[in-house]
Parts: C-alpha cells; sequence; structure tokens
C-alpha cells in the first residue's frame, strides 16, 4: 500500500468510472487510484483504451456499453462478485454528434444559419437519448441497488452546460443533458434516504477527445466570455471527486456547473 492508498480521501474504496477510458472519465480514474481507491472499475465502449488506463492504474477493465441494460446489470454483478460493493460510482460515459458538428461547421464557413434540426434523423437522435439519458438510468438503477444492502455510497452523473445554455444546433444534446440533470435530481432525493449520495456536475468545454470534434468557429464562440479557455480534464475530475467525497457530505441533487464562469444559473 502506497502513502496515498492510506490516506487519500477514496482510501480502500471500491470505486466504478463509465466513459473511464478518455477524457474526464480517464482523468477521474486516475485521480481515484492516486487519492487511495483499493479497486478502480475501468467502464467503456472502448475496450482496448479501457484496458490502457486500467493497466496504468492497476484497475480493472470492462468493454460494457451503458445503453445496454443487461450488460450494465452484469457489469454490476462483476464488480459486486469480485469486490463485494461499490462505494463511488462516477458516470461520465457520453457521446457528442459529428455529424451536427459538421453542419455547424459548414454554416460557420457559408455564412448561412444554422440547419440542423430538419436535417436531424431519428436514428441520431434516439442514439444520443440511448447513451446519455438512458444511459444514466442504467448506471443510476444499478449503482443504487448495488449500495443499499452496504448502506451508501455516493454516485456522480456528468451532464452538461448545454442543458442550460443550448448550443445552436444541438438540440438533442442538450436535451439529453437538461433530462440528466432532472434525472438525477429526482433520484438524489429519493436515495438519500438510504445513505446514497446523488449530484450532477455540469462540464463546460473541456479539452477531451469530444472537444477536438468540434469546429474551431465553434470552439472561439465558446471561449468568447471566458478568463480561463477550455477546461482540462483534471480541473473536471476535481469538481466530480469533490462531490464523491465526504467534503461533500451536505450535499445532494446538486448539478455543479464547472463552467470557468461563462454564465451562472
Ligand atoms: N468535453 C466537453 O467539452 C464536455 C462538455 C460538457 C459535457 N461533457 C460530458 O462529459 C462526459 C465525458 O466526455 P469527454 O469530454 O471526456 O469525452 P470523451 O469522448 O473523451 O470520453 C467519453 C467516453 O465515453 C465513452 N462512451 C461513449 N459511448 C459509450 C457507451 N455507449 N457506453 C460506454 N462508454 C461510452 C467513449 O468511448 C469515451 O471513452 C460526457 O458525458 C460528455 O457529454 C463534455
Amino acid at each position: 500500500m502506497t502513502g496515498n492508498e492510506a490516506s487519500g480521501r477514496f482510501a480502500g474504496t471500491v470505486a466504478l468510472v463509465t466513459g473511464g477510458a478518455s477524457g474526464i472519465g480517464a482523468a477521474v480514474s486516475r485521480q481515484l487510484a492516486a487519492e487511495g481507491a483499493r479497486s478502480v472499475h475501468v467502464v467503456d465502449l472502448a475496450r482496448e483504451a479501457a484496458e490502457s488506463v486500467a493497466a496504468e492504474i492497476g484497475g480493472t477493465a470492462h468493454g460494457v456499453d451503458v445503453s445496454d441494460p443487461q450488460a450494465v446489470a452484469e457489469l454490476f454483478e462483476r464488480v459486486l462478485a469480485s469486490d463485494g460493493g461499490v462505494d463511488v460510482v462516477v458516470h461520465a460515459a457520453g457521446i457528442d454528434d459529428p455529424v451536427a458538428k459538421g453542419h455547424i461547421f459548414e454554416a460557420a464557413d457559408s455564412g448561412k444559419p444554422v440547419d440542423v434540426l430538419s436535417r436531424l434523423d431519428d436514428d441520431r437522435w434516439r442514439r444520443i437519448h440511448a447513451v446519455n439519458l438512458d444511459g444514466t438510468f442504467h448506471i443510476l438503477r444499478e449503482a443504487v441497488r448495488a449500495m443499499r444492502p452496504a448502506g451508501g455510497g455516493s454516485i456522480v452523473t456528468v451532464g452538461s452546460s448545454a442543458g442550460f445554455d443550448t448550443l445552436v444546433g444541438y438540440p438533442h444534446y442538450a436535451s439529453s443533458k437538461a433530462a440528466v440533470h432532472a434525472l438525477s435530481q429526482s433520484v438524489a432525493k429519493e436515495v438519500v434516504h438510504f445513505g446514497i449520495r446523488v449530484n450532477t456536475v455540469a462540464p463546460g468545454p473541456v479539452d477531451t477527445a469530444m472537444a477536438a470534434r468540434t469546429p474551431e468557429s465553434v470552439r472561439k464562440a465558446m471561449n468568447s466570455g471566458s478568463a480561463f479557455g477550455y477546461a482540462t480534464p483534471e480541473q473536471l475530475s476535481d469538481s466530480i471527486l469533490y462531490l464523491a467525497s465526504d467534503q461533500a457530505s451536505n450535499v445532494v441533487g446538486a448539478v455543479l456547473l464547472s463552467n470557468g464562469g461563462r454564465f451562472t444559473v
């Protein structure tokens, strides 16, 4: 055991991080390990990338699609079988829509208004909601089922500033994330009575693989009015793990904007 493991905020805990292979989720996985978690489960659709983060921190990788309820139930069965429980769950898996981003890019290039909605097909609408919203429901449900017998735990979901300050041409992403906020808050009020705290972080722009797909014109617009520019995944990890930790013992159902002061709510 290292010094960190003995004294960190997450000393001796079992943690599970979805979207743990990249960006914000990878930063959270690394920080949990550095702050003493005894077991970190790195969950991602991208199995190989999850294996590489898990290998780096001595964790366990799981290739799981969070939009699949059965796969999520089996994931938690595996975690309970190996570790006997789970104390901290961070749900960072989520997707954007590169096609809509392409349309936004075209509009900036041509000087014409953004035209996304009329070209938004059912499959892309459904997939965004299947991953961002249904995935959050699946993870919340299984995390609560797993934590209740032990008498408690802490869950942090990841929403988005886009759920408040909607981006032109991103209706499906904005609606999925606003729903993540409301879902998490409703569940938070219910399960606090079982000793489980649920909170949400709503990031502004963060420098990750997702942000790398954002057209330059949109990146510039997102940076206007910001003192800091894009946040790092580590800054988001700090916000998320504050909520996950005992330091936030009186914080329940919060949607913490971590957006460098771009706007307030
Ligand atoms: N980057 C930003 O600017 C930003 C802003 C606001 C909110 N967010 C949110 O933060 C979260 C993390 O995003 P990020 O920026 O780190 O992006 P990212 O693309 O770097 O990481 C997202 C991870 O989620 C995984 N994933 C996608 N679909 C999945 C599925 N169905 N099942 C399991 N894993 C899946 C991806 O493989 C990837 O590893 C997302 O929920 C995103 O919506 C990001």
